[in-house]
């Protein structure tokens, strides 16, 4: 079996003709890191992993991050649940975000198996923010320059989120401990970051845990957020991944952000999601 690497659409690359369940050798896992760092997102499909495969591969690339707001598996604390039941209405991940930007050294990014899909739609949008960096209107560029971004959980995970989470249903279940989310202090990381693995810069800001701009007042600091946000949403920064059974995917937060589609009523969804420790951004 030899390693293939194929582009996958605008976002990712899709990586064929290796098992990540058995023992990747140096070639193949210097190919999927390679691709990883130059992409933001690797796919990998048929794979079939059970969840000691599932917890090996994610352990090829740094400390597993324990979530603490999602439902654990119930035998692997690694896994977080990433559930949908079907008489549920709201889904998680469901906006354009980036995991953990939250923390003061944010996840490197998580490995995502599917373990039960709806027959149609529950694909996961990517869009690249190296690209998105790269397309920047000069006008916008030079008012990002230099500036940090405020980021937070509270408003999200803590026990008095904002309103259109409060009434959503995505709680139940599936979202807990609130009150470690409460105590959570704000954290501060560059508008545009230098990515630690590629050297490239990407856009490093997100629409859920993104709460201001250093320097800015209030409005100000949402108009410039809000246009780069707009900017940011163009489609051809963007890609959608369709899971089948076996499908997994592994993602960098610091080079992309996702996007849970929401388009399956009445069907079951679950994802198995391990999470890596990532680092200081600068
Ligand atoms: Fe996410």
């Amino acid at each position: 079996m030899s390693i293939e690497i194929r582009n996958h659409g605008r976002v990712g690359a899709e990586i064929l003709g290796v098992d990540i369940g058995g023992n990747l050798t140096a070639d193949e896992f210097e190919a999927i890191r390679s691709a990883f760092v130059q992409h933001g997102v690797v796919f990998f499909r048929d794979q079939l992993l059970s969840e000691e495969q599932h917890i090996g591969f994610a352990r090829r690339w740094g400390t597993i991050n324990i979530n603490r707001f999602f439902a654990a598996h119930p035998t692997y604390p690694e896994i977080a649940l990433v559930l949908k039941a079907p008489d549920q209405r709201d889904n998680i991940g469901g906006g354009w975000h980036t995991d953990h930007s939250y923390d003061a050294e944010p996840a490197l990014g998580s490995v995502l198996v599917a373990r039960e899909l709806p027959p149609v739609g529950g694909a996961t949008a990517f869009a690249s923010m190296y690209d998105a960096y790269e397309a920047l209107p000069a006008r916008l560029r030079i008012r990002i320059e230099g500036r940090r971004a405020v980021h937070s959980a509270r408003h999200v995970f803590g026990s008095k989120p904002r309103e259109e989470i409060r009434d959503s249903d995505t709680r139940a279940g599936r979202i807990g401990n609130s009150a470690v989310a409460d105590v959570l202090e704000d954290v501060v990381h560059p508008i545009v970051l230098r990515h630690p693995l590629s050297g490239k810069q990407a856009i490093y800001v997100n629409p859920a845990f993104t709460i201001g701009i250093e320097g800015l007042d209030e409005e100000e600091s949402r108009d410039l957020l809000a246009e780069i946000y707009a900017h940011c949403q163009n489609p051809g920064f963007i890609e959608d991944f369709h899971w089948r059974e076996g499908s997994v995917a592994f993602w960098d937060n610091r080079a992309t952000w996702h996007f849970a589609r929401n388009d399956y009523p009445g069907y079951a969804r679950e994802m198995h999601r391990i999470t890596i420790e990532g680092a200081a951004l600068d």
